[in-house]
């Protein structure tokens, strides 16, 4: 008869055990009681970088690799990308449902009545050297926020992380446009109520000296529809951090920088400016075989494909190649594209990726659409971090509330020396 259950035996002491299995897994705590003695500490799973490790249960989103499947809170992403708006889909990642009408004007009325930043807060980006990073500028500015909302600390009171919520939401597209604009040297543009999120994220970031700044609705769009696809993608590194850090009940102001900052590594953040990179490199249409051939020889990799866990087509890919196409109406065509298509096309047909199910990932085509539509790389990583604010805080709370979760303290497989004593230095070789 099957039962949900795994039975382990002990070859070392021939004993067996029978730990349940939930949900396809089996808790590692389980293993604890696998000893070889009374004094032994119990049995460890050794799982770095957690590739097979569940460290949460969580309702948020869901990745079917395998099959190229991403949804938030159930909805298929490529439903959202077409239907809805990053306000909206930020509410349905935070709060697990579409927000009724009433609930989406409150709610906008709340993140745009967030969007200002105390007037100290330009004083430290006037701070930061000319050329600093925008991602370097964000991850502390949001850390100084919590200095300004010490209320914050208080996270295990739903309305004060609810406040937090609205606040972190509209002030991240502010910090990110102020660090832009200290980058370009140009004066700081305040928050416009009267336009939409991206629109006034736009504004923010390019106005001149128009009296209004009117964003170009495609473009306008097109920044949402990126936003929904960056809202959550589950258990990635910046989510892990946010958990972590959060774990040890810190405020969120300082938790979405450590989150921030793990979004800043090349290896998650910055594979879109790779992409560029690797374009301008290739140069020409011509040089593309040529360069598929350099990769399957070893000679680097096909940035902006291969995943994790996307084994199939990323669908963000195939929402923004569609998108692209939009963007370049209005802005003209990134003479890049059409290196990017035929780079697909072959490495598409080509066994060696077929073979290891390498295909286009989210990063393949944004960074073209940002270029285009005039954001230097270095703002890429920042064009991320603003929508995976909400699924940031959507991890974060999910956390608070699990009775299960605990300050995340992960356990070590010691191999370093067993004790010794100290040589004092005159007897130390050389
Ligand atoms: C995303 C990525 C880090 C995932 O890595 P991973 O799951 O650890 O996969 P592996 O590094 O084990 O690669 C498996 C095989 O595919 C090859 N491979 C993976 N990505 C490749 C790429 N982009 N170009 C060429 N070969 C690639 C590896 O060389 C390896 O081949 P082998 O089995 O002959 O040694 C990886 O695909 C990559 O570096 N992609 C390019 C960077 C990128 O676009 N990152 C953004 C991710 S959203």
């Amino acid at each position: 008869m099957s039962k949900d259950t795994l039975t382990i035996v002990d070859n070392r002491t021939g004993k067996s055990y029978e730990v349940p299995i939930t949900h396809g897994t089996i808790k590692a705590i389980d293993l604890r009681k696998i000893k070889v003695d009374a004094e032994d500490f119990g049995l460890m799973s050794y799982d770095p970088a957690f590739t097979n490790t569940a460290s949460c249960q969580s309702k948020v989103s869901f990745i079917d690799g395998d099959k190229g499947i991403l949804r938030y809170r159930g909805y298929p992403i490529e439903e959202l990308a077409e239907r809805s708006t990053y306000l909206e889909t930020a509410y349905l990642v935070l709060f697990g449902e579409l927000p009724s009408k009433k609930q989406l004007e409150q709610w906008t009325f709340n993140i745009t009545h967030h969007t200002m930043l105390h007037e100290n807060v330009k004083k430290f980006i006037d701070g930061f050297h000319h050329d600093a990073h925008p991602m370097g500028m964000l991850v502390s500015t949001v850390a100084a926020l919590s200095t300004f909302y010490p209320d914050a600390k208080n996270i295990t009171d739903k309305n004060c992380r609810l406040l937090q919520t609205y606040r972190l939401i509209g002030k991240m597209p502010t910090l990110a446009a102020f660090a832009y604009r200290h980058s370009v040297g140009t004066p700081y543009a305040y928050p416009d109520n009267d336009l939409s999120y991206t629109g006034n994220f736009l504004n923010m970031l390019f106005k001149m000296t128009e009296i209004r700044y009117k964003p170009d609705p495609v473009l306008e769009r097109a920044l949402d529809v990126l936003f929904i696809l960056h809202a959550d993608h589950e258990q990635n590194c910046s989510a892990n951090a946010m958990r972590s850090v959060g774990s040890s009940h810190v405020d969120p102001y300082s938790a979405i920088a450590a989150a921030t900052a793990a979004l800043y590594g090349p290896l998650h953040g910055g594979a879109n400016e790779a992409v560029l990179r690797m374009l301008k490199q290739i140069g020409d249409i011509k040089n593309v075989p040529s360069f598929v051939k350099s990769v399957k020889e070893g000679h680097g990799r096909l940035m902006g494909f291969g995943h994790r866990v996307y084994k199939n087509y990323d669908p963000r890919a195939k929402i923004i190649k569609t998108l692209a196409d939009q963007v370049f109406e209005v802005t003209g065509r990134n003479p890049l594209l059409d290196i990017a298509l035929e780079l697909e096309k072959i490495a598409l047909s080509d066994d060696y990726f077929i073979s290891r199910k390498l295909y286009p990932n989210v990063d393949f085509y944004s960074g073209l659409i940002y270029q285009a539509m005039g954001f230097p790389v270095d703002m890429f990583p920042v064009l991320f971090a603003i929508p995976r604010t909400s699924g940031w805080l959507a991890q974060w709370a999910e956390m608070l509330e699990d009775p299960e979760q605990k300050i995340a303290r992960p356990r070590q497989v010691y191999l370093g020396h067993d004790v010794r004593g100290y040589v004092p230095l005159v007897e130390r070789k050389a």
